[in-house]
């Protein structure tokens, strides 16, 4: 018996016992390809889903900052509990990192963010924000509840994992980076693979959306004082004015993109805030002004780090000014593995239809999931919600931004479909290699 077989036999009689997923067939390129579909099906099941639109009302309900996801955190840790998957808590303060299968290699991550932003709801329905001034109006409470929803199918299907897959609860994606403090906690160094969703209010249910290579931008914010020296609006020569520099300064950003960026390689710099003076006829001792900087390279975005300062530095001495800038945050690009990006447009192909699976353009918009896939290959993915029958949804970040639920099965299937195949998938290639090295004895 080939090593290949002998692992395919081990498995059938490892799963004769109790798989829900194979039961009916041996496991060949046949019933793998109906795992997607079959997970699907269960998530489907109205005591799941139902159970799925509870938790993430109830997360609605009390929306959490970033590393304030206490009550979160301990709905996450007590659903776990029941299920009797184990989990290490706290990781990066509210973090929680569950495991389900062998305990063994190979090891693939799943992703869910569960922080809130600090904004108040407008929807007025049943399970609104209980929290003045905080709303999930990102959809992390969905993200939670389809990556507790995939805990639940994959402890069902435990016998059929060939390897672990390792659930990661992460606090403050907003800001905060908590995908950073996750990775410097060591919780996934050995992780081979990891898959992230988010849903989107703009496309249609039912359908998901990615890309292979860069998906989001990454880049950074920045921040600088403009000072020159204060004094009587109407006697300028005694003074010298920082509104005036600030403003040079900012007409002077817009050549970064416009005049020393490769027209085809996308890059965005945009000042976003403007603060300074407070009366008519007083000019100011200071500005301040800040923004955001975006592109999809390292280099382009080194490049506009280093040129935003010497532009600000420079222009703001042209007219006698100091300026000092700084760089509160910056984050990598999200870049899809090529070999994760096939593995998705194959599974979900089988689950939705191959027509449901989309490819979309780069935007410069940024996750922080870009951070895991800079340390382990990965794959992230939207997930539709638009369903014309029930109306417009308004986009992420907005106070009337709302769920469409009919979409929790579709996520927590497509997690634990991806993990599950990925384990069957990226399995054999190691026992090959060990077989072959045995065969050789
Ligand atoms: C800028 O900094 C220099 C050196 O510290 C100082 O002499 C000068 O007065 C400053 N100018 C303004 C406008 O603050
Ligand atoms: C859209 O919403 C309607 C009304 O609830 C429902 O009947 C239909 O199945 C939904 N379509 C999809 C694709 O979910």
């Amino acid at each position: 018996m080939g090593f290949i077989k002998w692992v395919f036999f081990i498995f059938a009689l490892c799963a004769s016992g109790s798989t829900p997923i194979l039961s009916d067939s041996s496991f060949n390129s046949n019933g793998l390809s109906r795992i997607p579909s079959k997970l699907l099906n269960f998530a489907k099941k109205p005591e799941l889903f139902d159970w799925m639109v509870g938790i993430r009302r109830k997360i609605h309900e009390n929306p959490e900052l970033g590393y304030e996801e206490f009550e979160t955190s301990k709905l996450i840790r007590a659903e776990l509990d029941k299920m009797g998957i184990s989990y290490r808590y706290p990781v990066a303060i509210t973090g929680v990192i569950g495991f389900v299968g062998t305990g063994k290699p190979p090891f693939v991550a799943l992703r869910a963010d569960m922080d809130a932003l600090a904004m108040q709801e407008m929807v007025e329905w049943e399970h609104k924000s209980k929290i003045p001034g905080k709303m999930h109006a990102c959809g992390h409470d969905a993200h939670v509840a389809m990556l507790l929803g995939a805990a639940k199918i994959l402890k069902e299907h435990q016998k059929d994992l060939q390897g672990t897959v390792v659930l990661v609860f992460q606090p403050a994606e907003e800001e905060g980076g908590g995908a950073e403090r996750i990775l410097e906690a060591g919780m996934l160094e050995n992780v081979d693979a990891i898959f992230g969703m988010h849903v989107e209010p703009s496309l249609p249910v039912g359908e998901v959306f990615t890309r292979p290579g860069p998906l989001l931008a990454g880049g950074g914010y920045f921040e600088a004082v403009i000072s020159g020296k204060g004094g009587h609006a109407a006697i300028p020569h005694h003074s010298v004015d920082p509104i005036l520099a600030a403003s040079n300064v900012i007409v002077s950003l817009q050549h970064l993109v416009s005049r020393e960026a490769d027209p085809l390689d996308s890059q965005v710099v945009t000042v976003a805030k403007f603060q300074g003076g407070g009366a008519f006829n007083v000019i100011p001792d200071s500005v301040t002004i800040g923004g955001t900087y975006r592109a999809f390279s390292k280099e382009s975005i080194t490049q506009l780090k280093q040129r935003i300062e010497e532009v600000i530095t420079g222009q703001a001495a042209v007219q006698k000014c100091n300026a000092t800038v700084n760089f509160p945050e910056s984050f990598p690009p999200t870049i899809n593995s090529e070999a994760l990006h096939e593995h998705f447009h194959k599974v979900a192909g089988e689950m939705l239809g191959i027509h449901r699976v989309k490819d979309m353009q780069p935007y410069l918009g940024s996750e922080d999931f870009a951070f895991y896939q800079e340390a382990i290959p990965g794959c992230y993915f939207f997930l539709g919600m638009k369903n014309e029958t029930l109306g417009r949804l308004e986009s992420e970040h907005s106070p009337y931004f709302q769920i469409n639920e009919d979409i929790l099965p579709f996520g927590a299937a497509l997690h634990a479909s991806l993990a599950t195949s990925y384990l069957f998938e990226f399995q054999p290639e190691v026992h090959l290699q060990e077989g072959k090295y045995d065969d050789e004895f």
